[in-house]
């Protein structure tokens, strides 16, 4: 594959006083990027990780599901913790307690469709109020002294595409980063993201920019940043089963020749060290169903993988699931 010297072109991000690099994003993904994913995938070359979305009504009352959620390994630093809410008082308090919890970033999100967080104005339906979105910057800036930076899509729906407005409102009141997923919030995921919106957004304000949507591999990762001229990528569903990706990008955005997915048996060594990690911090009750997900997703294209799947889809316990994925790993080597 031709090679370009991509460093020549890309800078690190720079989110107030972190400079990123290399600069790529994982996504806040809900129910996936717990602190144990952030920290096993981080250094595959993920400049920044973001917690899950965590709800500011619910922080009031810090109870040890949340606070895990916006708890650190260590190893995953800088972290952005992500905030949901509708109202700028208590996203505040949210901002402040995550602050002292640790958060390098905070981030405000603007961008989820899920009706749970829809309903009640939250996520992706602050965008229908472009002066409460305001309200909520100014506040949660007010009450942290770290970066605030958001996340939003395009609009609520493709008649008002606020993402320009609300960006310019965001410079103004001293947000330091913007992530756009280049769809409405009515889309959910239907279509393409429309990285013509990204490029847009980089040419309308001065403060960085952060591209997503549908970067499927490194090389459309790149290219992407190229043509827009964003300053930093996140990548979401892609990561999943393909932490590679991200060693991928950071290689070539440093001139270097990318290894590529690796081989089956790799794929599974690696997820076997992922399951082992998820049981040894979370318990076997809690990561037995969550590393269901994942398995499924390291087992992407290779032959016997779905009947496997299948298999692991049944186990009861992470011995059984354990020993299943390591005769399929000695069968394939
Ligand atoms: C399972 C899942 C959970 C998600 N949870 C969040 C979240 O908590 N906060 C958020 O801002 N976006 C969330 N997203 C959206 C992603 O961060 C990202 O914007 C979206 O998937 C588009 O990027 P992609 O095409 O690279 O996947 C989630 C996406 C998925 C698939």
């Amino acid at each position: 594959m031709a090679v370009e010297p991509a460093t020549r072109l890309v800078r690190p991000l720079q989110i107030g006083k972190h400079a990123i690099w290399p600069p790529v994003v994982l996504a806040p993904m809900s129910g996936v990027t717990n602190r144990t994913m952030r920290a096993l995938y981080k250094p595959f070359g993920f400049g920044l990780t973001v917690t899950e979305f965590v709800s500011s009504n619910a922080l009031q009352y810090q109870s040890q599901r949340t606070m895990e959620m916006i708890d650190q390994h260590g190893l995953e630093q800088p972290v952005s913790t992500q905030l949901w809410g509708n109202d700028p008082a208590i996203m505040a308090l949210a901002a402040r307690t995550v602050r002292e919890c640790g958060a390098d970033i905070v981030d405000i999100n603007f961008g989820c469709p899920a009706p749970k967080v829809t309903k009640t104005a939250g996520g992706s339906a602050c965008l229908r109020d472009v002066d409460r979105c305001e309200a909520i910057m100014r506040a949660v800036l007010d009450a942290v002294d770290c970066p605030v930076t958001i996340k939003m899509r395009l609009g609520w729906t493709e008649h008002d595409l606020v993402y320009l407005e609300v960006a310019r409102r965001a410079e103004a009141v001293g947000i330091s980063a913007i992530t756009l997923h280049a769809r409405t919030a009515k889309q959910f995921y239907r279509g393409t993201a429309d990285w013509s919106h990204i490029a847009a957004l980089k040419r309308a304000v001065s403060i960085p920019i952060i591209g997503n949507g549908d970067l499927h591999d490194a090389p459309t990762a790149l290219a992407r940043m190229q043509e827009s001229g964003v300053d930093g990528v996140m990548i979401g569903r892609a990561v999943l089963g393909n932490p590679w990706i991200a060693s991928d990008l950071h290689a070539l955005l440093e001139g270097r020749i990318p290894a590529g997915y690796p081989a089956p048996a790799v794929r599974l060594r690696y997820a076997l060290h992922h399951y082992e990690t998820m049981v040894s911090e979370l318990g076997e009750t809690r990561a037995v169903p969550q590393m269901r997900k994942h398995l499924g997703y390291y087992l992407k294209g290779f032959p016997g993988a779905s009947e496997l799947r299948e298999r692991l889809m049944r186990t009861l316990t992470a011995a059984e699931t354990m020993g299943l994925v390591q005769a399929t790993i000695d069968r394939l080597s």
